[in-house]
């Protein structure tokens, strides 16, 4: 029963409950719409407190119905706080857990409310490319002023309640019991009151003086943050409604905004987001029931960049690490580098120096295997290499405790092959870390042939205590991420041979919005990586085409940043990428080699000829069960690769492109003179999809 009505005296108690967040839907609103009215019309009752079941007051609307007729369908949560804004009696709110979204709309349309200390409140609406619609953005001014409603919203973070303390938003705020409270507060309020009509945050005046001002500079600046956003510059309108115009006017105006937002692309794309984060925690044959390895005491080999930053993620969340290198300079270097990185955010004020101090107390360094002995999980992150691996992975498995997992950092080898050197390859899983590995959100967890599940569900637990977003994939070279990227890489050298710059297709792929384009990402990441997986692919799959001019570039030396010259020019200090004479000399000779006429390029064309490489290797990877869902490999290039949110990522995108459009497209680039038409040829399914009209987020979970 998700709505209960108990009577306490005079005061009818309403709470709602729908596991696990007692989001709104349909269902909740009318039976709590059902219980308000009997409330309301009953003599016996004089007042009512309403509040979530749980230990939470709500979640907010229930995202699963937006888009759909029961969102609209009555009562909907505009009717509902109407119903409980216009209640004669007076209604309490008692606020416990979580309030946001919708729940704390239904909040701010009682006549008080009263929160537990530890309540947090928010309206996270603008993480969902949205905007509170249901009064949010009219009533919470009224109560806390412009500049502060605003903050609020376009953050979208919860604040807890106590940061309210002395605000109007909340009456009081308590260290007990939160209904008993309220009760408390509804039967004062209702002598208080003695007959009169409650007071209503709809009629509380908002008077803001030098507003146009405050909200010039508020657009000004949201123009600049978020060029590809609508739901924060709908915020500050809406917002400066509730400030100039009658409440209802201000209603209608937010509501306006919603819905154009709603079924706008972003909006779509965040709300994909939002669930693929959920869902990417779901392992179709790993029921939540499995149980995990304890992880307390963790070792990380190699000492460079990777092996620090990978460091750095467990001593933050407090578990203790062993760092182990075979030389003592590469060592001590590497723990240097680590507190220089803790001393960096005490500088900059984002840590305390106590806070930076306990986290480093709990690294320990060393020279010898066994003393990893003590350790519950080993992450190896050392020279890309299957014998270097293969060595590691034979000392671990004669100098670790039964039980202990056993990982590998791995971003492109087969992982079945580094745990066929242990006697143990169910306890081998890969731990894919994104450089740089301390900040980068991304964790690809390769699932072995032979991984245990409590081993995987042990590894995804931890991953979210580090605060990854860990996303599974099966074995194959370079997993989900890797082998995308590949293909992406190759069609940019081909454009590259056909006469476009590097710097032009930087350009093309960072305005549809990417993070970086893959020249200038190939000069921070190091232009050596791809050499070396192109010499190995000479060797292993020799009928892959490439062009050739990213080697010629590493053979002069041009690494990247660190070499000071890669794809672009850097000068001494400064990583801002200028182009470069001698790559633009490069690529023309290399062009004239191939007997290539260089051509002009539209930024459409290099956008898709970029992105509908990802898709269609998506595709496959989906096919061959290598990624659980599409949602994942969304995930995948949201957090790892730079693709931006509110795109939906690579095959989000697609879906809503249209995979026959998609098709097409890719049919016009194979038929290119100077392309691989077997690139272009499109993976069984996303031909399948094309045909069928269907979408890969709906090709469903594979088990
Ligand atoms: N609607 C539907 N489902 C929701 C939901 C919501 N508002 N909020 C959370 N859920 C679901 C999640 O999808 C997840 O489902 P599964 O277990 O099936 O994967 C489950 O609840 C638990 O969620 P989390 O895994 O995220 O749990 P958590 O404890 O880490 O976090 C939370 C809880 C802080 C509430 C977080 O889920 C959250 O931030 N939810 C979104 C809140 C939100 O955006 N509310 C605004 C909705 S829009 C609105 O209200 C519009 C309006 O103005 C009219």
């Amino acid at each position: 029963m998700p709505v209960v009505k108990v009577q306490d005296g005079r005061v009818a108690v309403v709470t709602f409950g729908e596991p696990p967040v007692n989001s709104l839907g349909l269902t909740t609103r009318r039976d709590l719409a059902a219980a308000l009215d009997a409330a309301i019309t009953d003599p016996a009752t004089a007042a009512i407190v309403l509040g979530g079941a749980n230990g939470l007051f709500s979640a907010g609307a229930d995202i699963t119905e937006f888009g759909t007729p029961k969102m609209l369908a009555a009562p909907n949560l505009i009717d509902l706080i109407a119903l409980i804004e216009a209640s004669p009696k007076p209604i309490v709110a008692a606020i416990e857990g979580t309030c946001l979204g919708g729940g704390f709309e239904i909040a701010l349309g009682c006549n008080y409310r009263v929160a537990g200390s530890g309540a947090r409140l928010g309206l996270p609406e603008v993480k969902l490319g949205l905007l509170p619609g249901a009064g949010g953005t009219q009533r919470l001014p009224r109560l806390v002023g412009v500049e502060p409603a605003l903050n609020l919203i376009l953050s979208g973070e919860p604040v807890p309640a106590t940061a309210f303390k002395g605000s109007p938003l909340l009456d009081r705020i308590v260290e007990g019991p939160v209904v008993a409270a309220a009760v408390e507060l509804a039967n004062a309020k209702v002598e208080e009151l003695s007959g009169r009509a409650p007071p209503r945050v709809r009629n509380r005046p908002l008077r803001e003086p030098a507003l146009d001002a405050f909200l010039g500079f508020a657009r000004n600046s949201i123009k600049a943050a978020f060029p590809n956003y609508p739901a924060p510059l709908a915020i500050v309108d809406a917002i400066a409604s509730a400030a100039t115009q009658d409440f209802d006017a201000g209603i209608a105006a937010e509501r306006r905004w919603f819905s154009e937002l709603l079924h706008g692309p972003v909006s779509g794309a965040l709300r994909h987001l939002f669930f693929a984060e959920r869902a990417a925690a779901k392992i179709p044959d790993v029921p939540e029931s499995t149980p995990l390895r304890e992880v307390k005491r963790v070792g990380v080999i190699g000492a460079g960049t990777m092996g620090t930053g990978i460091t750095i993620n467990f001593l933050n969340a407090g578990i203790p690490v062993v760092l182990l290198e075979l030389g003592r300079e590469a060592l001590d270097k590497g723990v240097a580098r680590i507190a220089e990185t803790y001393e960096g955010q005490v500088r900059k004020g984002r840590l305390t120096k106590e806070d930076a101090l306990a986290r480093r107390s709990l690294l320990d360094a060393t020279l010898n295997y066994p003393d990893l002995a003590e350790c519950d999980l080993v992450i190896e992150a050392v020279f890309e290499d299957m014998d270097v691996k293969r060595q590691v992975f034979e000392r671990l498995d004669a100098s670790l405790k039964p039980g202990a997992i056993l990982a590998s950092n791995t971003s492109t080898l087969d992982l079945d092959r580094i745990a066929a050197v242990t006697k143990r390859p169910s306890d081998v899983i890969g731990m894919h870390f994104f450089s740089p590995a301390n900040v980068m959100k991304l964790l690809e967890v390769v699932r072995g042939r032979a991984t245990g599940k409590d081993v995987l569900a042990t590894v995804m637990k931890l991953a979210r205590t580090i605060r990854k977003t860990a996303v599974v994939s099966g074995v194959c070279d370079g997993f989900i991420g890797n082998r995308m990227l590949e293909q992406y890489l190759r069609q940019a050298l081909f454009m590259l041979d056909e006469g476009a710059s590097p710097a032009e297709i930087d350009r093309a792929i960072e305005g549809f919005g990417f993070a970086m384009g893959p020249f200038r990402m190939s000069d921070l990441a190091g232009n050596d990586i791809g050499w070396h997986i192109r010499k190995r692919r000479y060797a292993d799959t020799p009928t892959m085409v490439y062009s050739r001019i990213a080697d010629r570039v590493c053979e002069l030396g041009r690494l990247g940043q660190k070499t000071g010259s890669g794809w672009y020019d850097y000068r001494p200090g400064d990583r801002n990428a200028q182009p470069s004479a001698v790559v633009d000399e490069l690529i023309s000779s290399y062009r004239a080699e191939l007997g290539l006429v260089p051509r002009k390029f539209t930024k459409a064309e290099i956008v898709d000829r970029l992105v509908y490489a990802l898709v269609n290797e998506g595709a496959k990877i989906l096919d061959e069960g290598i990624a659980t869902r599409a949602s994942d490999i969304d995930l995948v290039y949201l957090y790892g690769y730079g693709f931006p949110a509110w795109r939906g990522g690579p095959m989000g995108y697609a879906d809503a492109v249209g995979a026959f459009s998609v098709v097409h497209r890719m049919a016009e680039f194979a038929r290119n003179p100077h392309g691989d038409p077997a690139f272009w040829t499109p993976a069984p399914l996303l031909a399948r999809l094309a045909a069928s009209g269907g979408a890969f987020n709906s090709t469903g979970v594979r088990s």
